[in-house]
């Protein structure tokens, strides 16, 4: 059956750009993309949390169809969690998209999968889509164990969650050796362990949630590897860190269509 994902490519600046910075940044990029571009692939910018209301101004402005996104939320709603943000306080800025369980949040801050889950949790019941993150360690892959990691991560972090709101859903797939490394993984172990991703989803949620689902890939993603991971049937999108800081790099590889695979 033909797959129908519409691919969703994410910008992950982590902590980078001030809001002055995060609003040249997405003028550029809004700039570089066309209406066509828009057509074919959804796209996010995930600023800091103290750009983002100037990010969702300049969106607004100009009607520029990006959607905006969350690097990360806190799991209650509100209450006594000094420096911490609450999904609804997002979800009033128009975020669209929050990264939950990003493996810098997991290894730094010690998120475990049920705080990860309790965090997609959140973001769902404030109407938003969680891209939730998983990924094995250089350790973990050399000893044969990035399935099984990869699966504990799954089964962990979407515990709970109807099919419905799985197929809804985004996974990204991001290897922790690949990250802001410059070592991709290969398209073809990218591919593979997306199609094991998808077929946990199917295990655990059904066809239907399985087909749905998007699965990105993140980890070094380059204009000169977009083409490539992107031709991959079970890579719906990418995840993607430092080059998604130039917006140049960002809208090339949004356009990698137009590029030799
Ligand atoms: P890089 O693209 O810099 O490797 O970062 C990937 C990432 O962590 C995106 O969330």
């Amino acid at each position: 059956m033909a797959n129908t994902r519409k691919p969703l490519i994410s910008g992950n600046w982590k902590m980078h750009y001030n809001h002055f910075e995060a609003i040249q940044t997405v003028q550029k990029l809004a700039y570089a993309l066309t209406s066509e571009d828009y057509e074919e692939v959804d796209v996010s910018v995930h600023p800091p949390f103290t750009d983002i209301r100037s990010v969702q101004t300049v969106l607004q402005a100009d009607d520029v169809p990006i959607a905006l996104g969350a690097q990360n939320v806190h799991q209650e709603e509100k209450g006594a969690f000094t420096g911490e943000i609450a999904a609804g306080m997002l979800a009033k800025l128009d975020v669209t998209y929050v990264i939950v369980g990003h493996s810098e949040r997991r290894e730094i801050f010690g998120e475990s999968d049920e705080i990860v889950n309790a965090k997609a949790i959140a973001v769902l019941k404030a109407n938003m889509t969680p891209i939730v993150c998983c990924g094995e360690t250089l350790e973990e892959r050399q000893g044969g164990q990035a399935e099984s990691k990869v699966a504990s991560q799954i089964a962990g972090s979407l515990s709970n969650l109807t099919a419905e709101v799985v197929g809804e859903l985004v996974i990204a797939y991001e290897p922790i050796w690949a990250i802001g490394t410059g070592e991709t993984a290969s398209s073809d172990d990218a591919q593979q362990m997306c199609a094991h991703i998808r077929s946990l989803v199917k295990d655990g949620w059904g066809a239907e949630a399985a087909a749905a689902v998007r699965i990105q890939y993140g980890g070094s993603v380059k204009p000169g590897n977009a083409p490539e991971l992107m031709a991959q049937p079970d890579i719906d999108g990418a995840l993607v860190g430092g080059a998604a800081l130039d917006p140049e790099d960002f809208s090339r590889i949004v356009n990698y269509r137009l590029y030799q695979a």
